[in-house]
Protein backbone atom coordinates (compact mmCIF):
# COMPACT_ATOMS: atom_id res chain seq x y z
CA UNK A 1 0.00 0.00 0.00
CA UNK A 2 0.73 3.28 -0.76
CA UNK A 3 2.64 5.78 1.95
CA UNK A 4 0.19 8.31 3.49
CA UNK A 5 1.54 11.19 5.55
CA UNK A 6 -1.78 11.40 7.43
CA UNK A 7 -4.28 8.94 8.22
CA UNK A 8 -7.66 10.83 8.87
CA UNK A 9 -10.01 8.41 10.32
CA UNK A 10 -13.58 9.72 10.14
CA UNK A 11 -16.31 9.26 12.93
CA UNK A 12 -18.61 11.09 10.60
CA UNK A 13 -18.75 14.46 10.81
CA UNK A 14 -19.66 16.72 8.28
CA UNK A 15 -16.48 18.14 8.14
CA UNK A 16 -14.38 15.14 7.53
CA UNK A 17 -13.37 15.16 3.66
CA UNK A 18 -12.55 19.04 4.80
CA UNK A 19 -10.07 18.39 7.22
CA UNK A 20 -8.19 16.54 4.05
CA UNK A 21 -8.85 19.67 1.74
CA UNK A 22 -7.07 21.95 4.31
CA UNK A 23 -4.27 19.56 4.44
CA UNK A 24 -3.63 19.23 0.57
CA UNK A 25 -3.81 23.22 0.31
CA UNK A 26 -0.68 22.66 2.43
CA UNK A 27 0.80 20.30 0.18
CA UNK A 28 0.38 17.27 2.94
CA UNK A 29 -0.96 13.98 1.67
CA UNK A 30 -3.77 12.49 3.28
CA UNK A 31 -6.39 9.97 3.20
CA UNK A 32 -10.07 9.72 5.24
CA UNK A 33 -10.85 5.87 6.27
CA UNK A 34 -13.82 5.17 8.07
CA UNK A 35 -13.09 4.57 11.82
CA UNK A 36 -13.18 1.16 11.61
CA UNK A 37 -10.25 0.60 9.55
CA UNK A 38 -7.86 -1.91 11.18
CA UNK A 39 -4.77 -1.42 12.54
CA UNK A 40 -3.22 -3.37 9.86
CA UNK A 41 -4.73 -1.62 7.41
CA UNK A 42 -3.94 1.94 8.75
CA UNK A 43 0.10 0.70 9.40
CA UNK A 44 0.22 -0.36 5.61
CA UNK A 45 -0.23 3.08 4.72
CA UNK A 46 2.70 3.99 6.76
CA UNK A 47 1.32 6.83 8.29
CA UNK A 48 3.56 9.86 10.29
CA UNK A 49 0.17 10.97 11.81
CA UNK A 50 -3.10 10.51 12.81
CA UNK A 51 -6.20 12.16 12.69
CA UNK A 52 -9.26 11.62 14.40
CA UNK A 53 -12.45 13.79 12.93
CA UNK A 54 -15.39 15.08 14.74
CA UNK A 55 -18.37 13.31 15.14
CA UNK A 56 -21.97 13.24 15.75
CA UNK A 57 -22.24 10.47 18.40
CA UNK A 58 -21.54 10.77 22.24
CA UNK A 59 -18.32 8.61 23.39
CA UNK A 60 -20.63 7.39 25.93
CA UNK A 61 -23.69 6.45 23.63
CA UNK A 62 -24.08 2.78 23.28
CA UNK A 63 -23.32 2.58 19.61
CA UNK A 64 -20.83 5.36 19.89
CA UNK A 65 -17.71 4.56 17.32
CA UNK A 66 -14.42 3.21 18.40
CA UNK A 67 -11.51 3.05 16.38
CA UNK A 68 -9.03 0.21 17.17
CA UNK A 69 -7.68 1.13 20.74
CA UNK A 70 -4.02 -0.38 18.70
CA UNK A 71 -3.72 3.37 17.68
CA UNK A 72 -2.81 4.53 20.48
CA UNK A 73 -0.06 2.23 20.60
CA UNK A 74 1.84 2.80 17.61
CA UNK A 75 3.83 5.85 18.70
CA UNK A 76 2.34 8.42 16.29
CA UNK A 77 1.31 12.19 16.81
CA UNK A 78 -2.26 11.97 17.24
CA UNK A 79 -4.77 15.16 16.93
CA UNK A 80 -8.00 14.74 17.61
CA UNK A 81 -10.90 17.15 16.72
CA UNK A 82 -14.09 17.68 19.06
CA UNK A 83 -15.70 13.82 18.89
CA UNK A 84 -11.57 12.68 18.38
CA UNK A 85 -10.81 14.64 21.44
CA UNK A 86 -13.59 13.11 23.52
CA UNK A 87 -12.46 9.61 22.42
CA UNK A 88 -8.55 10.76 23.60
CA UNK A 89 -9.74 11.78 26.56
CA UNK A 90 -11.76 8.45 27.49
CA UNK A 91 -9.14 6.31 26.02
CA UNK A 92 -6.59 7.93 28.65
CA UNK A 93 -8.62 7.98 31.52
CA UNK A 94 -9.99 11.45 31.49
CA UNK A 95 -13.94 12.08 31.68
CA UNK A 96 -16.26 13.38 29.37
CA UNK A 97 -19.53 14.65 30.22
CA UNK A 98 -22.85 16.20 28.22
CA UNK A 99 -21.88 19.86 28.26
CA UNK A 100 -24.63 22.21 29.86
CA UNK A 101 -25.88 23.36 26.63
CA UNK A 102 -24.63 22.77 22.92
CA UNK A 103 -22.18 24.84 22.21
CA UNK A 104 -22.00 26.38 19.11
CA UNK A 105 -20.00 29.47 17.21
CA UNK A 106 -17.77 31.16 17.34
CA UNK A 107 -15.19 31.38 20.24
CA UNK A 108 -11.43 33.24 20.89
CA UNK A 109 -8.97 30.98 22.03
CA UNK A 110 -6.67 32.11 24.62
CA UNK A 111 -3.23 30.05 24.48
CA UNK A 112 -2.24 29.03 27.99
CA UNK A 113 0.98 26.83 26.79
CA UNK A 114 3.43 27.27 24.29
CA UNK A 115 3.52 24.51 21.42
CA UNK A 116 4.22 23.90 17.86
CA UNK A 117 0.80 23.39 17.40
CA UNK A 118 0.35 27.44 17.66
CA UNK A 119 3.66 28.50 15.52
CA UNK A 120 2.75 31.24 13.63
CA UNK A 121 -0.69 31.53 14.80
CA UNK A 122 -2.07 34.06 16.60
CA UNK A 123 -3.13 34.36 20.56
CA UNK A 124 -7.13 35.09 20.83
CA UNK A 125 -7.56 34.49 17.34
CA UNK A 126 -11.30 33.39 16.40
CA UNK A 127 -12.44 29.00 16.21
CA UNK A 128 -15.40 27.54 15.70
CA UNK A 129 -17.53 25.48 18.00
CA UNK A 130 -20.11 22.98 17.93
CA UNK A 131 -20.22 19.86 20.56
CA UNK A 132 -22.82 18.71 23.09
CA UNK A 133 -19.98 16.70 25.19
CA UNK A 134 -17.22 18.17 26.88
CA UNK A 135 -13.88 16.56 28.76
CA UNK A 136 -14.61 17.70 32.38
CA UNK A 137 -11.18 16.04 33.33
CA UNK A 138 -7.97 15.85 30.98
CA UNK A 139 -6.12 12.62 31.35
CA UNK A 140 -2.85 12.00 33.08
CA UNK A 141 0.29 13.01 31.17
CA UNK A 142 -1.86 15.66 29.63
CA UNK A 143 -2.07 19.71 30.52
CA UNK A 144 -4.71 21.94 29.36
CA UNK A 145 -2.35 24.32 26.59
CA UNK A 146 -5.73 26.60 24.97
CA UNK A 147 -8.81 27.92 26.93
CA UNK A 148 -12.01 29.51 25.64
CA UNK A 149 -14.70 31.65 27.60
CA UNK A 150 -16.50 28.53 27.42
CA UNK A 151 -14.40 25.52 27.06
CA UNK A 152 -11.84 25.41 30.06
CA UNK A 153 -10.37 22.63 28.08
CA UNK A 154 -10.31 24.29 24.58
CA UNK A 155 -6.98 22.71 23.67
CA UNK A 156 -4.84 19.64 25.54
CA UNK A 157 -2.14 18.09 24.92
CA UNK A 158 0.26 15.31 26.06
CA UNK A 159 3.70 16.60 24.64
CA UNK A 160 5.83 13.67 25.48
CA UNK A 161 3.67 10.89 23.64
CA UNK A 162 2.49 13.79 20.71
CA UNK A 163 -1.53 13.45 21.30
CA UNK A 164 -3.05 17.09 20.72
CA UNK A 165 -6.66 17.82 20.86
CA UNK A 166 -8.91 20.49 19.94
CA UNK A 167 -12.44 21.07 21.63
CA UNK A 168 -13.08 23.16 18.29
CA UNK A 169 -13.01 22.88 14.39
CA UNK A 170 -9.58 23.92 12.80
CA UNK A 171 -10.97 22.58 9.61
CA UNK A 172 -14.02 24.88 9.19
CA UNK A 173 -13.67 28.46 7.29
CA UNK A 174 -15.12 30.45 10.84
CA UNK A 175 -12.02 28.77 12.33
CA UNK A 176 -9.45 31.74 10.79
CA UNK A 177 -6.03 29.71 11.39
CA UNK A 178 -7.44 26.60 11.37
CA UNK A 179 -6.17 25.89 8.45
CA UNK A 180 -2.70 27.25 9.64
CA UNK A 181 -2.83 24.48 12.94
CA UNK A 182 -3.34 21.58 10.96
CA UNK A 183 -0.27 22.48 8.96
CA UNK A 184 1.14 22.82 12.27
CA UNK A 185 0.34 19.60 13.28
CA UNK A 186 1.33 17.53 10.15
CA UNK A 187 4.83 19.69 9.41
CA UNK A 188 5.69 20.34 13.03
CA UNK A 189 4.55 17.38 15.28
CA UNK A 190 4.54 14.90 12.65
CA UNK A 191 7.47 15.56 10.51
CA UNK A 192 5.92 15.55 6.87
CA UNK A 193 6.80 17.47 4.04
CA UNK A 194 5.10 19.40 1.45
CA UNK A 195 5.36 17.54 -1.68
CA UNK A 196 1.58 17.25 -2.77
CA UNK A 197 0.07 18.98 -5.60
CA UNK A 198 -2.78 18.37 -8.03
CA UNK A 199 -0.07 17.18 -10.50
CA UNK A 200 0.88 14.06 -8.45
CA UNK A 201 -2.84 13.86 -7.20
CA UNK A 202 -3.07 13.72 -11.26
CA UNK A 203 -0.16 11.07 -11.61
CA UNK A 204 -1.76 9.05 -8.61
CA UNK A 205 -5.36 9.22 -10.45
CA UNK A 206 -3.79 7.70 -13.47
CA UNK A 207 -2.06 5.10 -11.56
CA UNK A 208 -4.76 4.10 -9.97
CA UNK A 209 -7.54 3.67 -12.95
CA UNK A 210 -4.52 1.96 -14.73
CA UNK A 211 -4.04 -0.94 -11.68
CA UNK A 212 -7.87 -0.96 -11.38
CA UNK A 213 -9.10 -1.19 -15.08
CA UNK A 214 -6.03 -3.48 -16.85
CA UNK A 215 -7.09 -3.85 -20.52
CA UNK A 216 -11.18 -3.65 -20.55
CA UNK A 217 -12.58 -0.83 -21.42
CA UNK A 218 -14.41 2.22 -19.71
CA UNK A 219 -18.13 3.61 -20.38
CA UNK A 220 -17.74 7.57 -19.71
CA UNK A 221 -20.90 9.74 -20.31
CA UNK A 222 -19.48 13.44 -21.41
CA UNK A 223 -21.85 16.32 -21.12
CA UNK A 224 -19.34 19.14 -21.97
CA UNK A 225 -19.31 20.19 -18.30
CA UNK A 226 -16.16 20.56 -16.28
CA UNK A 227 -16.31 17.45 -13.66
CA UNK A 228 -16.83 14.47 -16.80
CA UNK A 229 -14.58 16.27 -18.71
CA UNK A 230 -12.06 16.43 -16.45
CA UNK A 231 -12.93 12.37 -15.88
CA UNK A 232 -12.90 11.83 -19.46
CA UNK A 233 -9.30 13.68 -19.44
CA UNK A 234 -8.21 11.67 -16.62
CA UNK A 235 -9.05 8.16 -18.34
CA UNK A 236 -7.77 9.01 -21.63
CA UNK A 237 -4.60 9.74 -20.17
CA UNK A 238 -4.56 6.57 -18.50
CA UNK A 239 -6.05 4.11 -20.48
CA UNK A 240 -5.94 5.55 -23.89
CA UNK A 241 -8.41 3.59 -26.49
CA UNK A 242 -9.70 1.39 -23.86
CA UNK A 243 -12.29 4.47 -22.96
CA UNK A 244 -15.34 4.71 -24.43
CA UNK A 245 -16.63 8.51 -24.28
CA UNK A 246 -20.21 8.83 -25.07
CA UNK A 247 -21.87 12.37 -25.35
CA UNK A 248 -25.31 12.32 -26.32
CA UNK A 249 -26.68 15.24 -28.19
CA UNK A 250 -30.21 15.24 -26.86
CA UNK A 251 -30.97 18.90 -28.92
CA UNK A 252 -31.44 20.67 -25.66
CA UNK A 253 -27.92 22.00 -25.97
CA UNK A 254 -27.06 25.49 -26.23
CA UNK A 255 -25.92 26.97 -29.57
CA UNK A 256 -22.80 25.54 -30.46
CA UNK A 257 -22.19 23.35 -27.65
CA UNK A 258 -21.97 20.16 -29.21
CA UNK A 259 -19.29 21.27 -31.29
CA UNK A 260 -17.52 23.37 -29.22
CA UNK A 261 -17.39 19.77 -27.11
CA UNK A 262 -16.56 17.80 -29.74
CA UNK A 263 -13.42 20.38 -30.83
CA UNK A 264 -12.05 20.13 -27.66
CA UNK A 265 -12.08 16.29 -27.37
CA UNK A 266 -10.94 16.62 -30.96
CA UNK A 267 -7.87 18.45 -30.21
CA UNK A 268 -6.73 16.17 -27.63
CA UNK A 269 -7.19 13.04 -29.29
CA UNK A 270 -9.85 11.50 -27.65
CA UNK A 271 -12.19 10.00 -30.00
CA UNK A 272 -15.63 10.81 -28.82
CA UNK A 273 -18.86 9.07 -29.88
CA UNK A 274 -21.54 11.60 -30.62
CA UNK A 275 -25.23 10.13 -30.49
CA UNK A 276 -27.51 12.83 -32.02
CA UNK A 277 -30.47 11.87 -30.29
CA UNK A 278 -32.63 15.10 -30.87
CA UNK A 279 -35.71 13.36 -33.11
CA UNK A 280 -35.62 10.76 -30.17
CA UNK A 281 -36.11 13.61 -27.48
CA UNK A 282 -38.07 15.54 -28.83
CA UNK A 283 -40.47 13.20 -30.32
CA UNK A 284 -41.11 12.45 -26.54
CA UNK A 285 -41.22 15.44 -25.42
CA UNK A 286 -43.89 16.34 -28.00
CA UNK A 287 -47.31 18.07 -25.61
CA UNK A 288 -45.78 17.80 -22.52
CA UNK A 289 -45.57 20.90 -20.37
CA UNK A 290 -45.06 19.33 -16.83
CA UNK A 291 -41.67 20.17 -15.42
CA UNK A 292 -41.36 16.68 -13.69
CA UNK A 293 -42.98 14.99 -16.68
CA UNK A 294 -40.24 16.71 -18.58
CA UNK A 295 -37.67 15.51 -16.40
CA UNK A 296 -38.30 12.02 -16.30
CA UNK A 297 -38.70 11.91 -19.76
CA UNK A 298 -35.62 13.22 -20.64
CA UNK A 299 -34.06 10.95 -17.65
CA UNK A 300 -35.29 7.65 -19.10
CA UNK A 301 -34.73 8.83 -22.69
CA UNK A 302 -31.13 9.34 -21.86
CA UNK A 303 -30.83 6.29 -20.28
CA UNK A 304 -31.95 4.18 -22.82
CA UNK A 305 -29.79 6.23 -25.51
CA UNK A 306 -26.84 5.68 -23.52
CA UNK A 307 -27.66 1.90 -22.80
CA UNK A 308 -28.20 1.21 -26.70
CA UNK A 309 -24.60 2.64 -26.97
CA UNK A 310 -23.33 1.21 -24.62
CA UNK A 311 -24.60 -2.23 -26.22
CA UNK A 312 -22.72 -1.94 -29.01
CA UNK A 313 -19.28 -1.91 -27.39
CA UNK A 314 -17.93 -5.65 -25.97
CA UNK A 315 -15.73 -5.74 -23.03
CA UNK A 316 -16.97 -2.74 -20.97
CA UNK A 317 -16.23 -3.54 -17.32
CA UNK A 318 -16.30 -0.26 -15.84
CA UNK A 319 -18.58 3.10 -16.11
CA UNK A 320 -16.35 6.70 -14.97
CA UNK A 321 -18.54 9.43 -13.27
CA UNK A 322 -18.00 12.82 -12.28
CA UNK A 323 -18.99 12.39 -8.80
CA UNK A 324 -17.67 15.29 -6.65
CA UNK A 325 -17.36 15.00 -2.74
CA UNK A 326 -20.24 17.62 -2.86
CA UNK A 327 -22.39 14.59 -4.17
CA UNK A 328 -21.34 12.42 -1.74
CA UNK A 329 -23.83 12.99 1.05
CA UNK A 330 -22.60 10.48 3.90
CA UNK A 331 -19.66 11.36 5.10
CA UNK A 332 -18.67 8.05 7.04
CA UNK A 333 -19.79 6.23 3.31
CA UNK A 334 -17.18 8.64 1.19
CA UNK A 335 -14.67 5.05 2.09
CA UNK A 336 -16.67 3.01 3.04
CA UNK A 337 -17.65 -0.45 1.74
CA UNK A 338 -21.16 0.21 0.07
CA UNK A 339 -20.36 2.48 -3.24
CA UNK A 340 -23.38 2.66 -5.31
CA UNK A 341 -24.33 5.52 -8.00
CA UNK A 342 -25.94 8.39 -7.38
CA UNK A 343 -28.82 8.80 -8.32
CA UNK A 344 -28.48 12.03 -9.96
CA UNK A 345 -31.68 13.96 -10.49
CA UNK A 346 -30.65 13.69 -14.51
CA UNK A 347 -30.07 9.96 -14.47
CA UNK A 348 -32.75 8.03 -13.48
CA UNK A 349 -31.25 4.73 -12.79
CA UNK A 350 -29.16 2.84 -14.68
CA UNK A 351 -30.94 -0.39 -16.32
CA UNK A 352 -29.97 -3.87 -14.21
CA UNK A 353 -27.44 -5.16 -17.11
CA UNK A 354 -25.32 -1.82 -16.29
CA UNK A 355 -23.66 -3.52 -13.31
CA UNK A 356 -20.11 -1.68 -14.12
CA UNK A 357 -17.76 -1.35 -11.49
CA UNK A 358 -17.69 2.50 -10.81
CA UNK A 359 -14.88 4.40 -11.03
CA UNK A 360 -14.73 7.99 -9.31
CA UNK A 361 -11.74 9.83 -9.13
CA UNK A 362 -13.49 13.25 -8.05
CA UNK A 363 -14.87 11.54 -5.28
CA UNK A 364 -12.74 13.38 -2.64
CA UNK A 365 -12.12 16.46 -3.93
CA UNK A 366 -14.07 20.02 -4.66
CA UNK A 367 -15.40 21.59 -7.87
CA UNK A 368 -12.39 24.28 -7.36
CA UNK A 369 -9.85 21.56 -6.72
CA UNK A 370 -11.54 19.56 -10.17
CA UNK A 371 -11.35 22.80 -11.94
CA UNK A 372 -7.15 23.03 -10.93
CA UNK A 373 -7.04 19.70 -11.88
CA UNK A 374 -8.95 20.29 -14.99
CA UNK A 375 -5.98 23.31 -15.66
CA UNK A 376 -3.26 20.61 -14.79
CA UNK A 377 -4.41 18.24 -17.40
CA UNK A 378 -4.29 21.11 -19.84
CA UNK A 379 -7.88 21.69 -20.35
CA UNK A 380 -8.61 24.74 -22.06
CA UNK A 381 -8.98 27.46 -19.17
CA UNK A 382 -12.75 28.86 -20.99
CA UNK A 383 -13.66 25.08 -20.77
CA UNK A 384 -12.57 24.99 -16.73
CA UNK A 385 -14.61 27.81 -15.74
CA UNK A 386 -18.08 26.96 -17.79
CA UNK A 387 -21.19 27.79 -15.77
CA UNK A 388 -22.39 24.65 -14.80
CA UNK A 389 -25.40 23.33 -16.98
CA UNK A 390 -28.53 21.20 -16.23
CA UNK A 391 -28.55 17.56 -17.87
CA UNK A 392 -32.01 18.65 -19.03
CA UNK A 393 -31.02 21.19 -20.38
CA UNK A 394 -33.07 23.69 -22.09
CA UNK A 395 -36.13 21.74 -21.67
CA UNK A 396 -36.47 23.35 -18.47
CA UNK A 397 -35.74 26.85 -19.54
CA UNK A 398 -39.03 26.71 -21.98
CA UNK A 399 -41.75 26.86 -20.15
CA UNK A 400 -44.95 24.49 -21.43
CA UNK A 401 -44.02 22.48 -23.89
CA UNK A 402 -40.52 21.67 -25.94
CA UNK A 403 -40.24 22.23 -29.56
CA UNK A 404 -37.50 23.19 -32.21
CA UNK A 405 -38.96 27.02 -33.00
CA UNK A 406 -38.56 27.77 -29.62
CA UNK A 407 -35.62 26.13 -29.08
CA UNK A 408 -34.09 28.72 -32.02
CA UNK A 409 -35.40 31.18 -30.27
CA UNK A 410 -34.06 30.91 -26.53
CA UNK A 411 -30.42 29.83 -28.30
CA UNK A 412 -30.24 33.45 -30.15
CA UNK A 413 -31.69 35.34 -26.62
CA UNK A 414 -28.92 33.06 -24.51
CA UNK A 415 -26.03 33.51 -27.03
CA UNK A 416 -26.45 37.82 -26.95
CA UNK A 417 -26.80 37.84 -23.12
CA UNK A 418 -23.71 35.38 -23.04
CA UNK A 419 -21.79 37.33 -25.38
CA UNK A 420 -22.56 40.81 -23.71
CA UNK A 421 -21.63 38.94 -20.13
CA UNK A 422 -18.22 37.92 -21.44
CA UNK A 423 -17.34 40.99 -23.29
CA UNK A 424 -18.41 42.51 -19.85
CA UNK A 425 -16.56 40.44 -17.36
CA UNK A 426 -19.25 39.63 -15.14
CA UNK A 427 -19.46 35.66 -16.66
CA UNK A 428 -16.47 34.60 -14.81
CA UNK A 429 -17.59 36.69 -11.02
CA UNK A 430 -21.04 34.52 -11.71
CA UNK A 431 -21.96 31.42 -11.13
CA UNK A 432 -24.49 30.72 -14.00
CA UNK A 433 -26.39 33.38 -16.18
CA UNK A 434 -29.19 31.51 -18.83
CA UNK A 435 -32.15 33.03 -20.73
CA UNK A 436 -35.75 31.76 -20.08
CA UNK A 437 -38.82 31.34 -22.44
CA UNK A 438 -41.68 32.30 -20.51
CA UNK A 439 -44.05 30.89 -22.65
CA UNK A 440 -45.87 34.30 -21.92
CA UNK A 441 -46.87 36.95 -25.01
CA UNK A 442 -46.90 40.65 -24.46
CA UNK A 443 -47.92 43.32 -26.02
CA UNK A 444 -45.28 46.09 -27.80
CA UNK A 445 -44.44 49.10 -30.78
CA UNK A 446 -41.84 48.22 -33.28
CA UNK A 447 -41.44 50.96 -35.52
CA UNK A 448 -44.96 51.65 -36.01
CA UNK A 449 -46.56 48.46 -36.03
CA UNK A 450 -47.90 46.67 -32.94
CA UNK A 451 -46.75 43.47 -31.67
CA UNK A 452 -47.88 40.56 -30.00
CA UNK A 453 -44.46 38.35 -28.70
CA UNK A 454 -42.96 36.74 -26.50
CA UNK A 455 -41.24 37.31 -23.38
CA UNK A 456 -37.66 36.13 -21.92
CA UNK A 457 -36.04 36.45 -18.58
CA UNK A 458 -32.63 37.26 -17.72
CA UNK A 459 -31.39 34.88 -14.69
CA UNK A 460 -27.50 35.69 -13.72
CA UNK A 461 -26.88 34.11 -9.85
CA UNK A 462 -24.05 34.26 -7.71
CA UNK A 463 -23.20 31.19 -5.78
CA UNK A 464 -20.64 29.10 -4.38
CA UNK A 465 -22.10 25.78 -4.67
CA UNK A 466 -25.74 26.26 -6.16
CA UNK A 467 -27.12 25.40 -2.74
CA UNK A 468 -27.94 28.86 -2.03
CA UNK A 469 -27.93 31.95 -4.78
CA UNK A 470 -28.70 35.60 -4.73
CA UNK A 471 -29.96 37.49 -8.16
CA UNK A 472 -26.58 39.12 -9.63
CA UNK A 473 -26.67 42.58 -8.91
CA UNK A 474 -25.66 43.19 -12.82
CA UNK A 475 -25.20 46.94 -13.43
CA UNK A 476 -28.55 48.52 -15.42
CA UNK A 477 -26.53 49.54 -18.04
CA UNK A 478 -25.32 46.22 -19.02
CA UNK A 479 -28.30 44.44 -18.77
CA UNK A 480 -30.19 47.68 -20.96
CA UNK A 481 -27.86 46.05 -23.32
CA UNK A 482 -28.71 42.34 -22.94
CA UNK A 483 -32.63 43.73 -23.26
CA UNK A 484 -31.79 46.27 -25.85
CA UNK A 485 -30.06 43.84 -28.61
CA UNK A 486 -32.34 40.47 -27.89
CA UNK A 487 -35.27 42.78 -28.81
CA UNK A 488 -33.66 44.20 -31.40
CA UNK A 489 -31.98 40.92 -33.05
CA UNK A 490 -34.15 38.32 -32.18
CA UNK A 491 -37.56 37.85 -34.46
CA UNK A 492 -40.35 36.76 -31.82
CA UNK A 493 -39.37 38.96 -28.34
CA UNK A 494 -40.12 42.05 -27.67
CA UNK A 495 -39.90 41.96 -23.83
CA UNK A 496 -36.78 41.07 -21.42
CA UNK A 497 -37.31 40.90 -17.73
CA UNK A 498 -35.20 40.24 -14.93
CA UNK A 499 -35.59 37.36 -12.02
CA UNK A 500 -35.13 39.14 -8.83
CA UNK A 501 -35.43 36.15 -6.47
CA UNK A 502 -32.67 34.45 -4.61
CA UNK A 503 -32.66 30.67 -3.63
CA UNK A 504 -34.15 30.08 -1.23
CA UNK A 505 -36.84 30.62 -1.84
CA UNK A 506 -37.13 30.27 -5.37
CA UNK A 507 -34.86 28.08 -6.95
CA UNK A 508 -32.17 28.59 -9.81
CA UNK A 509 -33.59 27.00 -12.34
CA UNK A 510 -37.20 27.83 -13.36
CA UNK A 511 -38.50 24.05 -13.64
P1 LIG B 1 -31.91 24.59 -8.66
O1 LIG B 1 -32.75 25.00 -9.83
O2 LIG B 1 -32.38 23.33 -8.03
O3 LIG B 1 -30.48 24.27 -9.26
O4 LIG B 1 -31.71 25.71 -7.68
C1 LIG B 1 -29.29 24.09 -8.52
C2 LIG B 1 -28.19 23.74 -9.49
O5 LIG B 1 -28.45 22.45 -10.07
C3 LIG B 1 -28.59 22.57 -11.47
N1 LIG B 1 -29.67 21.67 -11.85
C4 LIG B 1 -29.48 20.49 -12.44
N2 LIG B 1 -28.35 19.88 -12.80
N3 LIG B 1 -29.63 18.08 -13.62
C5 LIG B 1 -28.43 18.67 -13.42
O6 LIG B 1 -27.41 18.10 -13.81
C6 LIG B 1 -30.81 18.63 -13.25
O7 LIG B 1 -31.86 18.07 -13.45
C7 LIG B 1 -30.72 19.91 -12.63
N4 LIG B 1 -31.65 20.76 -12.15
C8 LIG B 1 -30.99 21.83 -11.66
C9 LIG B 1 -28.90 24.02 -11.73
O8 LIG B 1 -28.52 24.42 -13.05
C10 LIG B 1 -28.09 24.70 -10.66
O9 LIG B 1 -26.73 24.79 -11.02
Amino acid sequence: MKHVPIVVLDFGSQYTQIIARKLRESGVYSEIVPFSESIEDIKARTPKGIILSGGPASVYAKDAYHPDEEIFNLGLPILGICYGMQLISQHFGGSVIPADHHEYGKAQLKFEKESDIFKDTTDGQTVWMSHGDRVEKIPEGFEKIATSENSPYAAIADMNRLVYAFQFHPEVYHSKEGAKLLKNFAKHICGCESTWNMGSFAKEQIKKIQDKVGNKKVLCGVSGGVDSSVVATLLAEAIGEQLVPVFVDHGLLRANEREQVEAMFKTRGIDLITVDATDIFLDKLKGVSDPETKRKIIGETFIEVFDEEAKKHDGIEFLAQGTLYTDVIESVSVKGPSKTIKSHHNVGGLPDWMTFELIEPLREIFKDEVRELGLELGLPKDMIGRHPFPGPGLAIRIMGDVNKPDLELLRKADTIMLDVLHATGYYETTWQAFTVLLNVKSVGVMGDNRTYDNTVCVRIVEATDGMTATFAHIPHDILETISRRIINEVDGINRVVYDISSKPPATIEWE
